[in-house]
């Protein structure tokens, strides 16, 4: 079979690494992919919210399955559309239709899922521009930091943490009234402070039966020691260490099972991921936030361990199987250590030729922002590469990550050296 996979990330290229170890893959196609997919794939050169070339293109390479990497094109609707197209609807694709999507791209959606499935989560009230006066005094009643939610899709931008009152209302203000976050901020979630540490659970559903992933920990602060700002992601670990069993279980009774007797519930058809931000707040796994797709960097450490046929996987989804099939997961801890732009995640230069890749030893190579120019590789992007190893525990994992990542190079790269140091 022919697979589609949409999206240009390290996410795009573990899925494409894995998918094309299936026996039942013949031709993995991304869209529009890295220099690191075009070695194993085929890139197509269309943009992940052009629906109309993905339509061309799914039927000249007779696609069979579309597996969606980022929330964009699922909140736009692409399952809607190949759903309401008699060409495409044969297809299947991996990734919500909007309706489900929405739990991603608004806050107060996903917020109003949870209070009404009794989901634990952060308290809350959500205001818009005409509300801004009860917005104050909902903030009034408060314990600092505030956390000011920006209702719709800002490209991981849109959450603020603020130690002081005041500010804490002038930022409000600039969200609704001056539309900090455009449109995103029409709508503001204010919330309770959560403290505890965060982990990210992976589900992949049909909205009936469902498989938990194994749990990851990513590393998204610019800084060591989780300071300075906000980056997609520059390390993950899988297992997560302090997720024992009776934390796992909880995490399945309280959020998992009632999330998906939710989506039943309120009727959401939902194909795909859910990936599920959660903080431990005191032995207690409480939402931080929903997305619908897989997390990166935490794909290039979840999907290394799972030894299924993950096309197989895919298919169960479609035609209602999941239940049929047990997941086996590989043991060994996986942790990826991601190398970045010098600037990332400010201003950043591109187009700079990276050296020693055919070094690399005992290590999984995936590539986020890169291209190929002429014979070289090149950076494209923030994030550039991912360094995936194995160890017995994630100090071995790492230390291979580390060692490997000592072997390439290119103009102003960056990366942090403490991964897992909080574990
Ligand atoms: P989100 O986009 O909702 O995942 O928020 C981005 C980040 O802000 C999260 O990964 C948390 O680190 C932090 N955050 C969000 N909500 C809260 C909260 N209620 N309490 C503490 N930290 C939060
Ligand atoms: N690693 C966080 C994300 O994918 O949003």
């Amino acid at each position: 079979m022919n697979i589609l996979i949409i999206g240009s990330g390290g996410r795009e290229h573990t899925l494409a690494w894995k998918i094309k170890q299936s026996p039942k893959t013949t031709t993995v196609f991304v869209a529009p992919g890295n220099a690191g997919t075009a070695e194993l794939a085929t890139n197509l050169p269309i943009g992940v919210s052009d629906f109309d070339a993905i339509k061309k293109a799914v039927l000249q390479h007779q696609i069979k399955m579309v597996i969606v990497g980022p929330e964009v094109p699922l909140v736009e609707g692409i399952a809607d559309f190949f759903e309401n197209d008699d060409q495409l609807n044969h297809v299947l694709v991996i990734g919500p239709k909007k309706h489900g999507a929405t739990l991603e791209g608004s806050k107060d959606f996903a917020k109003e899922f949870m209070a009404k499935h009794n989901i634990p989560t952060a308290k809350y009230q959500s205001f818009t521009a005409e509300q801004l006066e009860q917005g104050y005094a909902f903030l009034d009643k408060m314990k600092a930091p505030y956390v000011l939610k920006a209702d719709g899709l800002a490209a991981g931008k849109g959450v603020l943490i603020l130690d002081d009152l005041k500010e804490a209302k002038l930022e409000l203000k600039a969200m609704l009234v001056d539309s900090k976050f455009g449109s995103a901020s029409t709508t503001v979630v204010v919330e309770e402070f959560l403290s505890g540490i965060e982990l990210s659970c992976f589900v992949l559903t049909n909205g009936e039966q469902y498989k938990i992933l194994p749990f990851a920990k990513d590393y998204k602060r610019i800084g060591e020691g989780d300071t300075g700002l906000n980056t997609g992601g520059m390390g993950a670990i899988s297992p997560v260490p302090f997720v024992d069993k009776d934390f796992a279980n909880k995490i399945e009774e309280k959020v998992v099972k009632p999330t998906i007797e939710g989506l039943k519930k309120d009727n959401i058809q939902f194909n795909g991921f859910i990936f599920i931000g959660l903080i431990n707040v005191d032995g207690e796994p409480l939402v931080i936030e929903y997305n619908v797709r897989m997390g990166d960097p935490e794909t290039e450490v979840v999907f290394p361990r799972i030894k299924n046929d993950v096309v197989a996987l895919f298919e169960a989804v479609g035609n209602g199987t999941l239940d049929s099939i047990a997941l086996e997961i590989e043991p060994k801890t996986a942790s990826t250590v991601i190398a970045v732009s010098g600037g990332y995640p400010e201003a950043y230069e591109k187009g700079k030729v990276i050296t020693g890749l055919e070094s690399v030893e005992e290590t999984l190579v995936f590539h986020a922002g890169t291209k190929t120019n002429n014979n070289s590789i090149e950076t494209n992007g923030g994030r550039v590469l991912a360094f995936t190893s194995f160890g017995n525990n994630h100090q071995e994992a790492l230390e291979k990550s580390y060692q490997n990542l000592q072997k390439i190079n290119f103009e102003g790269m960056n990366y942090r050296k403490d991964i897992g140091f909080d574990l």
